[in-house]
């Protein structure tokens, strides 16, 4: 098979979906998912690894996507807000809790929470500041985003 070839079969996964990675796959992982996918909930803030506003999960593991290459996600699995429907508990705590104002920081930090969520169902306060740490929220929200993370623990445990 031609490299031509083999540059066309490269893809990911996107919340599920195949997503073939065409084009200049040296170009950002932040970009592809804005205005070629069009799923616009990731959000660039610095493009520096500085403020988590791109964040989303690659193979469950919260990763900027400001600064991911295309071809360094080949075959992974990509999880972005959009994979969390308004039913999920971490959509509802966070709701629930007003946990947000302008909303900018939100999409980056809910796809931490997951990712914290998803390796700890039941991690303490001490856990979700660690790992909410990096993400700034210029709103000031963080208390009421910690609260959110313990609600949706408690909800996912009431299940
Ligand atoms: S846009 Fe700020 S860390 Fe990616
Ligand atoms: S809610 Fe505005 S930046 Fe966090």
């Amino acid at each position: 098979m031609n490299e031509q070839i083999l540059a066309n079969v490269m893809e990911c996964s996107v919340n599920g979906r195949i997503a073939p990675l065409s084009g200049d796959r040296s170009g950002l992982l932040l970009d592809f998912l804005r205005n070629t996918l069009h799923l616009k909930g990731s959000r660039f803030g610095c493009g520096h690894e500085r403020c988590c506003a791109c964040m989303v999960l690659i193979d469950g593991q919260p990763s900027y996507s400001c600064t991911r290459s295309l071809e360094s996600v080949v075959n992974c699995r990509i999880e972005t807000i959009e994979s969390l429907g308004l039913e999920h508990s971490l959509v509802r705590a966070f709701l629930d809790e007003q946990a947000g104002q302008c909303g900018y920081c939100l999409s980056g930090i809910l796809m931490s929470a997951k990712g914290l969520l998803d390796r700890d169902p039941s991690p303490g306060r001490a856990q979700i500041i660690e790992a909410l740490e990096p993400h700034l929220c210029r709103c000031g929200a963080h208390a009421r985003i910690v609260r959110a993370v313990q609600r949706a623990a408690k909800l996912d445990g009431a299940a």
